[in-house]
C-alpha cells in the first residue's frame, strides 16, 4: 500500500492549501465561523472520533480509488474498512461461529468459497476475518453487554476454497451520535444509519489481501447509507428464511432461521 512520501506532501500540501483558501474565498468564510471550526475540529480530535468522521466524508472515495482495479481484473469489489475494524480476532473452531450460545437474534448462516479471480479455482486455506454488529446493531467493542471480540473471528477456508459460518444477521446500526459526528449530522439533517452489513477481510497465499462489506437486499438502509455510496449491488446478497421443521431439525436451531451466500473473488499477486 503507498503511504506519503516527503516529496508527494509537498505536492499535496500546497494543492491542499490552494484549494482550501479557494474554498475559503468563494464561500465568504467569516473569522466567527473560522474560530467555530476551530473549536469542532478540537473537539473532534479530543473525541477521537476523527477516523469516523473522516471515514463516513471520504472513506469510500479512497477506497474506490485505491482498489477499482482490482475489480477490473475480476476480483471482488473492495469496500472502505471502517472504523470498527480490531486487530487481534481469535481463530475460531470449527464448526465455524460468531457470538455466544444463545446469542440474541436472528441465526444466520453465512457461506460461500474463495476464488481465483482469473481462473475460478478454488483458493484452499484462504483466512476470512469477519466483524460485524450483533443482533442489536452494536459492536462489541461499544457495547458493555457485550464480550470482548464477541462478534468477532477469523476462519480458514477448507480445501476446496469454502466456508460457513454460524452467526446472527446484523441489524442496520446508528454510528454514535453523542459526540461531534453525531451532533454534525444532525445539524444537517442526515439520519446517521448504515444498512445492516458484515465485513471481512480476506487473503490466500499469493493473492492481493482484499477488504469488503456485504449488504442484504431489501434493507431499507441500503440507498440512505449515511456513508453514501458504500453500498454496491454486486456485494449485495439475499438473506433466505428457512421456517420448515425438517430444515429446522437439520440445522440443530431451535427456531427459524436464515442463509445467506457469497463467492468471492482474489487477484493473484502477479
Ligand atoms: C462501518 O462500516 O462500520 C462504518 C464505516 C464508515 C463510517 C462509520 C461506520
Ligand atoms: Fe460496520
Amino acid at each position: 500500500m503507498r503511504t506519503l512520501t516527503a516529496s508527494r506532501l509537498n505536492v499535496l500540501y500546497d494543492e491542499f492549501l490552494d484549494t482550501v483558501r479557494q474554498f475559503i474565498i468563494r464561500h465568504k468564510i467569516t473569522e466567527g465561523e473560522y474560530q467555530q471550526i476551530l473549536g469542532f475540529v478540537a473537539e473532534l480530535g479530543q473525541s477521537g472520533e476523527a477516523p469516523l468522521l473522516m471515514d463516513v466524508f471520504l472513506g469510500v472515495t479512497v477506497d474506490d480509488l485505491t482498489y477499482e482495479h482490482l475489480n477490473r481484473l475480476g476480483g471482488t469489489r473492495s469496500n472502505l474498512v471502517g472504523p470498527f475494524y480490531l486487530e487481534g480476532a481469535p481463530l475460531r473452531p470449527r464448526p465455524y461461529r460468531l457470538g455466544r450460545d444463545n446469542e440474541p437474534g436472528d441465526t444466520l448462516y453465512l457461506s460461500g468459497s474463495v476464488r481465483d479471480a482469473k481462473t475460478g479455482a478454488p483458493i484452499a486455506s484462504a483466512l476470512l476475518d469477519v466483524w460485524q454488529t450483533a443482533g442489536n446493531g452494536q459492536y462489541d467493542h461499544i457495547d458493555p453487554d457485550q464480550p470482548d471480540f464477541n462478534m468477532r473471528g477469523k476462519f480458514v477456508a477448507d480445501g476446496e476454497g469454502r466456508f460457513e459460518i454460524r452467526t446472527v444477521v446484523p441489524e442496520a446500526y446508528q454510528i454514535p451520535v453523542n459526540g461531534p459526528t453525531g451532533r454534525m449530522l444532525a445539524a444537517l439533517d442526515k439520519p446517521a444509519w448504515r444498512p445492516k452489513h458484515i465485513h471481512v477481510k480476506l487473503s490466500g497465499d499469493g493473492y492481493v489481501p482484499l477488504t469488503t462489506q456485504l449488504y442484504f437486499e431489501d434493507d431499507p438502509w441500503l440507498d440512505k447509507d449515511i456513508v453514501a455510496g458504500a453500498p454496491k449491488p454486486e456485494l449485495t446478497t439475499r438473506l433466505e428464511k428457512h421456517d420448515r421443521p425438517d430444515e429446522i431439525a437439520e440445522k440443530d436451531v431451535d427456531r427459524p432461521f436464515y442463509t445467506a451466500r457469497y463467492d468471492f473473488r482474489l487477484v493473484p499477486a502477479s
